[in-house]
């Protein structure tokens, strides 16, 4: 049985394509790169012919309002494709916590994209995770002002992809939880003092500013983005991470 990874050459989407192959799986990576184009449907009945499981790993452009239009059209472009291949199992990979920050644009696009999986014709599993610690060093690249590091004290609860891939990998081989798998690193932590802790691992002269109205962060209510009850936990802290080689 084929698993189709559609997002499957970005950043999480080809490390579990990697992890499926590695398994064993038989495993197809698509994206525009390979010629599948979710937005027209050019690419995608080649994409989920002959595919059991589908796991959407997509991004949208940009995280604003054009976020909306683009999960609406390309979920239900990969819907109705998988319903007339006779798909057996759709997984989406989602985010913890959209549904408590309704002011962020790319979150408000993230609930209706699950909501469309949801009330869709394909037995699905969501699999919501927290931010990428891949992604930290980036957040604090988007509210650098020269020596300054400009972070709200926002929590957040930071997970390494790999452990992010291996639930993927796991829930994609199973079967549809029909419902939502939350994953979160083992520990909630104020966004500042992660900034502080990349800086410490990897000095480059700038400093953390403690700023409540800097990024995308600084909107997010409370521990909002944080692992709620019930979520599955993974082992590596960001403390650890940061030691890694080539992290
Ligand atoms: N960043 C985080 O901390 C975080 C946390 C939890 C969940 N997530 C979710 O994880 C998912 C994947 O994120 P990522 O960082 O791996 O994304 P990414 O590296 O930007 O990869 C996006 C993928 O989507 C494909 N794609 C974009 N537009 C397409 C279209 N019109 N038709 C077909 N394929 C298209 C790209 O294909 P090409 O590259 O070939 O063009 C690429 O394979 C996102 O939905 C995000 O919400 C992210």
């Amino acid at each position: 049985m084929r698993i189709a990874v559609v997002g499957g050459t970005g950043f999480v989407g080809s490390r579990l394509v990697a992890r499926l192959g590695a398994t064993g799986c038989e495993v197809s990576a698509h994206g525009r790169s390979t010629g599948l184009d979710l937005l027209t449907g050019e690419g995608l009945r080649q994409a989920v012919d002959g595919a059991g499981v589908v796991v959407d790993t997509i991004d949208a452009p940009s995280f604003d309002a054009a976020a909306a239009p683009f999960f609406r059209t390309t979920t239900q472009n990969l819907l109705a494709a998988a319903e007339a291949a006779g798909v057996g199992h759709v997984v989406l990979l989602s985010i913890v916590g959209i549904d408590r920050v309704p002011d962020a644009d790319y979150y408000r696009a993230k609930v209706l994209q699950e909501d469309l999986v949801k009330a869709g014709p394909v037995p699905y599993s969501i699999v919501r995770a927290t931010q990428f610690m891949e992604f930290i060093a980036g957040i604090m690249d988007w509210t650098t002002e020269g020596k300054a590091v400009h972070l709200p004290t926002t929590p957040l609860q930071p997970i390494a992809a790999d452990e992010v891939v291996d639930t993927l990998a796991e829930v994609a081989t199973g079967t549809s939880l029909n419902g939502t798998l939350d994953i979160a690193g083992p520990e909630a932590v104020p966004l500042d003092e992660l900034g502080r802790a990349t800086l410490r691992a990897r000095p480059d002269g700038r400093r953390v500013v403690v700023d409540p109205s800097a990024g995308l962060f600084a909107a997010v209510p409370g521990d909002a983005l944080t692992a709620p009850s019930g979520a599955r936990l993974a082992r590596t802290r960001y403390a650890d991470w940061l030691d890694r080689p080539g992290a």
